[in-house]
């Protein structure tokens, strides 16, 4: 699929970075095990035998999944030795997000980021984006639950190409922002909108069309076609995500929500019973999103953005 010209009027990209983007498309590819963890993660009947054959492959994977079922997050009496009962501990498809986060992480070495740009918060959204656009699915079952975590995981690749392989044209951006300009807007003077970065990718990627379009209409799930639920899903989710507390610095969430939550077939009252839920399970999942970053307990600022949001009898 390609970018929409004339829908966007900043749809072209720098055409040093669209270079630089196919060069990087032939040099770095996700690793074999994520491609196939998509695949597994994407079909509904896959089965656990197989999600745990993948794993087993790889020491590292499997000794980080033995280790995540055995943490604190999950308080287990007797700890688990086997890969298979870590997937039974940790779930089938949070196993996949954990699985599916180790690859992209490797891929993308976000070391070199600017200082002064919160790499964690990075990661943290696109975990809450991915959870919110599972919860999303599980709700609505227009899409598979599956499908929509990954496209929720991957709707900030571009981002993420941004600050790991372009740092220098990343900090002018921060810079851009700093000096007031709002993050799309920035990209755009810089002709580098990260939906149109993430969407080159994964298409040279030659992932499915869906995380395609659901990548690249993020913003404006208006422009979506053959993918528009999905799309719409991800975008809702991205800026419930923002709104509970996991938003990312750099861009503002400015969504037409009432054409994403038409296509959803939502009503404002079923959202805000959606977020008042979504709100609590947060309060849950925040620790389990650390441990898999090994980033420690949650920060003072997060800590006091959860006790503002969660109602005070849940
Ligand atoms: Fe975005
Ligand atoms: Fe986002």
């Amino acid at each position: 699929m390609a970018p929409r010209e004339g829908k966007t009027p900043d749809s072209r990209l720098d055409p040093q970075v669209a270079h630089r983007l196919k060069e990087l498309s032939l040099l770095v590819s996700l690793p074999q095990i994520t491609v196939r963890l998509i695949q597994l993660i994407s079909q509904p009947n896959s089965s656990l035998q197989e999600l745990r054959g993948v794993v087993e492959r790889d020491p590292a994977l499997t000794a980080k999944v033995i280790s995540l079922a055995n943490s604190t997050y999950y308080s287990l009496r007797n700890p688990t030795k086997t890969v298979e009962r870590a997937i039974t501990i940790i779930g089938f498809q949070e196993l996949g997000l954990l699985a599916l986060g180790l690859g992209l992480t490797e891929t993308f070495n976000v070391s070199l980021a600017p200082k002064g740009f919160d790499v964690e918060s990075l990661w943290i959204h696109s975990l809450a984006v991915s959870w919110v656009s599972q919860r999303l699915a599980n709700k609505l079952k227009s899409v598979e639950s599956g499908e929509a975590m990954i496209a929720g995981l991957l709707h900030e690749i571009g981002t993420i190409v941004l600050v790991s392989k372009f740092p220098l044209l990343f900090q002018r951006l921060l810079d851009l922002i700093l000096a007031g300009r709002p993050g799309l807007e920035a990209e755009s003077v810089l002709k580098i909108r990260h939906e149109i970065v993430g969407h080159e990718l994964a298409s040279l990627w030659k992932l499915p069309e869906g995380y395609q379009e659901a990548i690249l209409c993020h913003h404006n799930p208006e422009l979506a076609g053959r993918y528009k639920v999905l799309a719409a899903m991800v975008a809702l989710a991205d800026v419930l995500a923002h709104k509970i507390g996991f938003g990312l610095p750099t861009e503002v969430c400015e969504v037409d929500l009432g054409y994403s939550l038409k296509t959803l077939g939502l009503t404002p009252g079923d959202l805000q019973e959606f977020i008042r839920e979504t709100i609590v399970a947060a309060k849950d999942i925040l620790p389990l999103w650390r441990q898999l970053l090994k980033t420690g307990e949650p920060t003072t600022t997060q800590k006091s953005r959860f006790s503002a949001l969660i109602p005070e009898k849940s």
